[in-house]
């Protein structure tokens, strides 16, 4: 068996655009690729707002194996039960103890290797989380030593608390990567421990709009400053990922490469 896992990342998905995209193209970049798992974060699939269990099995359908969240993970109320029903959803890992569903999981490939996937909140601009690097710590002492990759999506804000994970972790995980922004950073890298890194993987979205939303409310917002419902752009996403290669030996990253699928309508 071959010792190389090719593992797709995909980050925020936004709306029936994002959805669409998937569809359209995650099959044939998954061949394209030989990817044999692929983990997205669907903290905006319902409109830019949250996630619902038949949403989430749109992406699972088109063959991502994990769907991780952020701070809009409880935008619908029912996803408060709803995650608790499939162990390929989770949500970040230090969120309040009262939290329903879990801070990471542990997924089988096809070709039988196990994946675990955690999800982080940041604490930067993001509202009051518990401390990201001490629940880091925690799951991974929880996790077993078997797995053959371990990947970290901290959803966050600021650039340098992501970029502060990355060495945290340097060594320890296969990849730590950001997302919640929508924009993605050309920093991707291998640190010196083997674990690669990227600040933000970007949204897979309508990048012709305000970080998905449509423009005009949102400019509305900023140049008004009154009170505006932001819609979703609906068509024409952009699919951003990035492509790693881990030595399942080590866990260690040996590869790294953005992908960039711009809309064809
Ligand atoms: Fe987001
Ligand atoms: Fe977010």
């Amino acid at each position: 068996m071959s010792n190389n896992l090719n593992i797709l990342i995909i980050g925020d998905v936004l709306g029936k655009a994002g959805r669409r995209a998937l569809r359209s193209h995650l099959p044939d970049l998954l061949d394209e690729h030989h990817i044999d798992f692929c983990v997205a974060n669907g903290e905006n699939l319902a409109s830019g707002f949250g996630t619902t269990l038949k949403l989430a099995d749109e992406l699972f359908r088109v063959g991502v194996n994990v769907i991780t969240n952020g701070n809009h993970c409880w935008d619908q109320r029912n996803f408060l039960k709803e995650i608790d029903e499939d162990d390929r959803l989770i949500r970040p890992a230090n969120f309040s103890k009262y939290a329903p569903g879990h801070g990471w999981t542990i997924q089988a490939t096809r070709n039988g290797f196990k994946v675990a996937v955690i999800n982080l909140i940041g604490q930067a601009f993001m509202g009051t989380w518990d401390c990201p690097f001490e629940a880091a710590d925690r799951v991974l002492e929880e996790i077993p030593d078997d797995v053959d990759a371990i990947l970290v999506d901290l959803h966050a804000e600021a650039t340098s608390e992501k970029m502060g994970m990355g060495w945290y972790l340097d060594g320890r995980v296969s990849m730590v990567y950001g997302t919640h922004t929508h924009v993605p950073t050309c920093d991707e890298t291998i640190h010196s421990g083997g674990t690669a890194f990227q600040s933000d993987i970007g949204m897979t979205g309508s990048y012709n709009s305000v970080i998905g939303m449509k423009k005009e409310g949102a400019l509305r917002r900023m140049v008004q400053r009154l009170p505006q419902r932001l819609e979703a752009v609906e068509r024409g996403a952009t699919v951003c990922a990035t492509k790693i290669i881990v030595d399942t030996d080590t866990k260690q990253a040996q590869y790294i490469e953005r992908i960039c699928v711009r809309p064809r309508e």
